[in-house]
């Protein structure tokens, strides 16, 4: 990982690459989707909510960059089908995907397990570790075409480390984590797919913002501040890293 050190992606460093990124509406997926299309990506922006998929979708379009296609689909409820569905419209529209940012995420909030039911559960799971199983499974054959296609998963170190009162949430990223590394090691001999998981660390977005109401907000990073990470892993300069869990 030493090449990370320093790490300055050069301007063109995703050109002609198809990158999704999901829970792009806000955060820091935002912030990703428009650091990608900034560097040349076509960007599909995943998300629950049109409207702010349009605005970063406008503010693509402002800067002058690839214009980007927008696929809302509400992971909570989310079939099997409507993962094909969202890979059918990639091929038929974009012919091509050369990466995903599996960011999008759903915490319900804080409580000790004795409070937590099964239907929060069945959510947190759904949302945070099957819906980025059933997408990158359904993106496979597109994963597959790419020369060289990378996969990002987002964990929390509450996933790496967890403790009290984190419940469905550090399961379902801890889940992440193995799914990386079982990913990883089923793709040893594909030299052009890999897979990571980011741990972010604290950054102000507007989940944090809920979930941490009584920080100072311009003491946390910037999601701005975790770019050249997030670009290091989605383009060619870290071809041959995968199965590794990275700490912004
Ligand atoms: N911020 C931190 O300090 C921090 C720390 C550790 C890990 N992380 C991880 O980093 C990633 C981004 O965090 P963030 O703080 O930027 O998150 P965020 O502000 O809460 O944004 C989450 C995104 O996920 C989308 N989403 C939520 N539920 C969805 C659903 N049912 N279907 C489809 N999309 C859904 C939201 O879309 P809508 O807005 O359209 O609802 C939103 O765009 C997450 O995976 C998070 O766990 C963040």
């Amino acid at each position: 990982m030493d090449k990370l050190k320093n790490y300055s992606a050069p301007k063109d460093l995703l050109k002609d690459r198809v990158i999704l990124v999901t829970g792009a509406g806000q955060g820091l997926g935002r912030t990703a989707a428009l650091s990608y299309a900034n560097h040349g990506a076509t960007v599909i922006l995943h998300g629950r909510k049109v409207r702010k998929l349009e605005s970063v979708y406008d503010e693509i379009e402002s800067i002058g960059k690839e214009q980007a296609l927008i696929f809302p689909l509400d992971l909570e409820r989310a079939e099997e089908k409507d993962y094909f569905t969202l890979a059918h419209a990639i091929a038929q529209q974009l012919g091509r995907l050369d990466g995903i940012l599996h960011n999008a995420t759903y915490l319900l909030g804080l409580s000790p397990l004795e409070q937590q039911t099964i239907e929060q559960w069945r959510i947190m799971l759904q949302v945070n570790l099957i819906a980025p199983f059933a997408l990158t499974n359904a993106c496979l054959p597109l994963l597959k075409a790419s020369t060289d296609a990378s996969v990002i998963m987002t964990s929390s170190t509450h996933g790496h480390n967890p403790s009290a009162y984190w419940g469905s949430f550090a399961v379902a990223k801890a889940g992440l984590e193995a799914l990386v590394k079982i990913q990883a090691d089923e793709w040893d001999q594909m030299s052009n797919l890999r897979v990571n998981t980011v741990i972010p660390g604290l950054v102000n977005s507007p989940q944090r913002v809920i979930t941490h109401p009584g920080e100072i907000k311009q003491k946390l990073r910037q999601p701005e501040d975790l770019m050249s990470m997030y670009l290091f892993l989605m383009g060619a300069d870290s071809k041959g890293i995968s199965g590794q869990t990275i700490y912004c």
